[in-house]
């Protein structure tokens, strides 16, 4: 049978995101890993521990897996409490060893898209307020300037700051990251030093390099209003989207913060993006809920006929995921799916998740919107979060306790689609035979 396919324009991307706390190990000078030691943070009291061995020495073996697998690009993090262990002290032997990793991704011939912050502070920031502290976007930005100016020769694409609204909402309001507060003023001053932060680092890297494509990861997160007819439920869906949504593109390329009741001009973070990075997983339904104060007075839900992820925890809804490109249109800036993927264990349901998912790119492309590539979350099974190990979203499985990982069939999948730059029907029957008619129809 001549195969029918969804081809992608020359250069674009295919890769994956890992990020340092979670792939590299032993990483004890830093906030999350003191976290991990009180007790009811993490599910079943799971520990990091050398997570995926990354700094002693197997990124070396995955990155090779990633190569083999035609990956073009990688996403990677750096840890700010490896490089700069105290306040007045940067590790250059911890600096030599990323430029290592990073080095040996270009000459995989991968593009290496090198995240600034994701997630977790050194113990010493947090100790002078975290990102709290009025001095957090200074400290942050001369952080930046250490990186960028160690591995400039190698890297161009830099993202600031990972999910500044998943940090904000979960470190500052639903208190499931440390520093573990339930308190909006705060969460607010966060917000609003995270886009000081983000416009500081990005002239600074401009400085330094002029060539550099600067640019952020921000979660979007489908929100529908659980009931139509209800005005709560729409007005609930509104601020969500606002907050969640909207607030960091919207500052970083307008310069404008928009709070719910006020707004506030920060006018250097004004076109502080050069791309717009958008990891997706899932649209939820949202009910406005009076005695929910934490999520900001709502609940949010899945429909039972959603399919979900092994704990779920991702409803597998890849339309939205065209929503959320057409969303991130209004910010006339390329796009890079820089996150995308489910957890589950037995692969089966993450051969559909990749294959709809992809396909949904592909329709945005075809409508010539400004996708430029596409990173699967993630290479191998790691430490996520204040969920531990119970969440599997590897291409690769992983036995952290010997270290032994085990190559998922979707693993194959997404190399053939890396490889061919296309997903092709031969692939979905091989791989999801039950999408056919629907992919590939007549
Ligand atoms: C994102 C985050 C990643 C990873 C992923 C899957 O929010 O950036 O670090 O944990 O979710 O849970």
């Amino acid at each position: 049978m001549v195969q029918a396919a969804y081809n992608f324009p020359r250069g674009f991307l295919w890769g994956t995101a890992t990020s340092a706390y979670q792939v590299e190990g032993n990483n004890k000078n830093n906030t999350w890993w003191d976290w991990e030691q009180e007790n009811g943070r993490i599910l079943n009291k799971d520990k990091s521990g050398s997570a995926c061995d990354w700094w002693g020495g197997r990124w070396k073996e995955d990155l090779d897996r990633a190569d083999e697998s035609h990956h073009n690009a990688h996403r990677l993090s750096i840890e700010w409490s490896r490089v700069q262990p105290s306040p007045d002290r940067w590790d250059e032997i911890a600096l030599d060893r990323y430029r290592e990793i990073i080095r040996s991704i270009v000459e995989r011939k991968m593009v290496p898209i090198v995240t600034l912050h994701h997630f977790s502070n050194p113990i010493w920031i947090e100790e002078f307020g975290g990102w709290e502290n009025q001095d957090m976007p200074d400290l942050f930005t001369k952080y930046t300037l250490k990186v960028v100016d160690a591995f400039k020769e190698y890297v161009n694409m830099w993202v600031t700051i990972n999910e500044p609204n998943v940090l904000a909402a979960n470190g500052y309001l639903l208190g499931l990251f440390p520093p573990g507060k339930s308190d909006i003023s705060a969460g607010l001053r966060v917000m609003t030093n995270m886009v000081k932060a983000h416009a500081g680092a990005y002239h600074a890297i401009h400085n330094l390099q002029s060539n550099a494509r600067v640019g952020t990861a921000v979660q979007f997160r489908g929100f529908l209003p659980a009931r139509n007819w209800f005005a709560g439920d729409m007005v609930a869906t509104k601020i969500l989207n606002s907050l969640f949504n909207d607030f960091f593109p919207v500052a970083f390329s307008r310069g404008i913060l928009n709070f719910p009741i006020w707004k506030k001009r920060i006018s250097n973070a004004s076109n502080t993006l050069d791309f717009l990075g958008i990891n997706y997983y899932t649209r939820e339904y949202v009910s406005f809920n009076l005695l929910n104060l934490k999520e900001l007075f709502t609940k949010r839900t899945f429909s039972p006929e959603d399919e979900l992820s092994d704990s779920g925890s991702i409803a597998n809804v890849p339309n939205f995921l065209f929503k959320a490109i057409k969303w991130g249109l209004k910010f006339k800036r390329p796009i890079i799916i820089t996150e995308n993927g489910v957890e589950n264990r037995n692969d089966d349901l993450r051969r559909k998740y990749i294959i709809q998912h992809i396909h949904q790119v592909w329709r945005a492309v075809n409508f010539n919107f400004p996708v430029k590539g596409y990173l699967y979350w993630t290479l191998v099974d790691n430490f996520e979060w204040e969920r531990g190990w119970t969440q599997r979203f590897g291409l690769w499985e992983l036995d952290p306790d010997t270290q032994t990982r085990r190559k998922r069939p979707s693993a194959d999948l997404f190399a053939e689609i890396c490889q061919g730059n296309c997903l092709t029907s031969e692939l979905v029957t091989k791989y999801s035979p039950e999408l056919l008619a629907h992919l590939f129809p007549g």
